[in-house]
């Protein structure tokens, strides 16, 4: 038993129309109230054009929200396309995923500006959800546990509340690939990562994500200090992100 309440994110990454994106929350949402109540958490995380009709979907539904996909650092100003923490909060968001590594690629995100991003979205009551991972490149240079702690350092701002803050390790490698670290290596980096944290590792939850399927998801939530997992393509059905998410039970 995991001592810290586990949690199943849903990535929902920019997949989902209003039509097949409200049915697959409200489905998900049934198969929580058949199972309530839950002893762990689940995020839905949409593209963002979906927030306010997902949340209101879930709404009052126990263990269940939604979180965005990402903010700006500002609450309002002149950034054409962007959305605000505070606009999340809005519409009922309760989580962002930060740092994503399809963002820190694709759009040149670096540690300083996600610092910024989570100030902003705990500032404006959101759990920040941290993704860290190290590339392939990295892995075979043996660098993976100096680039996390790098990641890690960087990435939190000096005032970071540590309990609006999630870390996700998401090996980049491992992301829509099929692979995936062995048990062993998940656990001994969820391990490196509570050290880096210090004091606060032992209350913050962990996760893990990349290629996160039913599948797997035993063999990688029956370690306890594995406090859950972030799911990308298996969280586009509900019943295999179902099959995923009962395994934080
Ligand atoms: P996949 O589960 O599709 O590998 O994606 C993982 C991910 O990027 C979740 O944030």
């Amino acid at each position: 038993m995991s001592k810290r309440r586990r949690i199943a994110v849903a990535n929902w990454k920019m997949y989902g129309k209003l039509t097949s994106g409200l049915a697959l929350a409200r489905r998900i949402c049934t198969l929580v109230e058949e199972n309530s109540p839950l002893s762990y958490d689940v995020v839905l995380c949409p593209p963002a054009t979906l927030t306010w009709s997902a949340s209101e979907v879930i709404d009052g539904v126990y263990s269940l929200s939604i979180g965005g996909q990402d903010c700006h650092y500002e609450s309002y100003g002149p950034y054409t396309g962007d959305i605000s923490a505070a606009m999340l909060s809005d519409l009922g968001a309760k989580f962002v995923i930060l740092g994503h590594s399809e963002r820190r690629i694709a759009h040149g995100e670096t540690n300083a500006f996600i610092a910024r991003k989570i100030e902003a979205a705990q500032f404006a009551g959101l759990t920040a959800i941290l993704c860290v991972g190290e590339t392939a490149e990295d892995l075979n240079k043996d660098s993976a546990l100096s680039v996390i702690t790098t990641q890690l350092k960087e990435s939190l701002p000096a005032k970071v509340r540590m309990s609006q803050l999630i870390i996700a390790y998401e090996p980049v490698w491992a992301i829509g690939t099929g692979i995936q670290p062995s048990p062993e290596d998940i656990a001994k980096m969820h391990k490196h990562i509570r050290s880096v944290l210090g004091e606060s590792g032992e209350t913050t939850r962990i996760i893990y994500g990349g290629s996160v399927t039913p599948a797997n998801a035993p063999l990688i939530l029956a370690n306890d200090d594995i406090d859950g997992v972030l799911v990308g393509s298996a969280s586009l059905e509900a019943e295999s992100f179902w099959a995923i998410a009962e395994h934080c039970a």
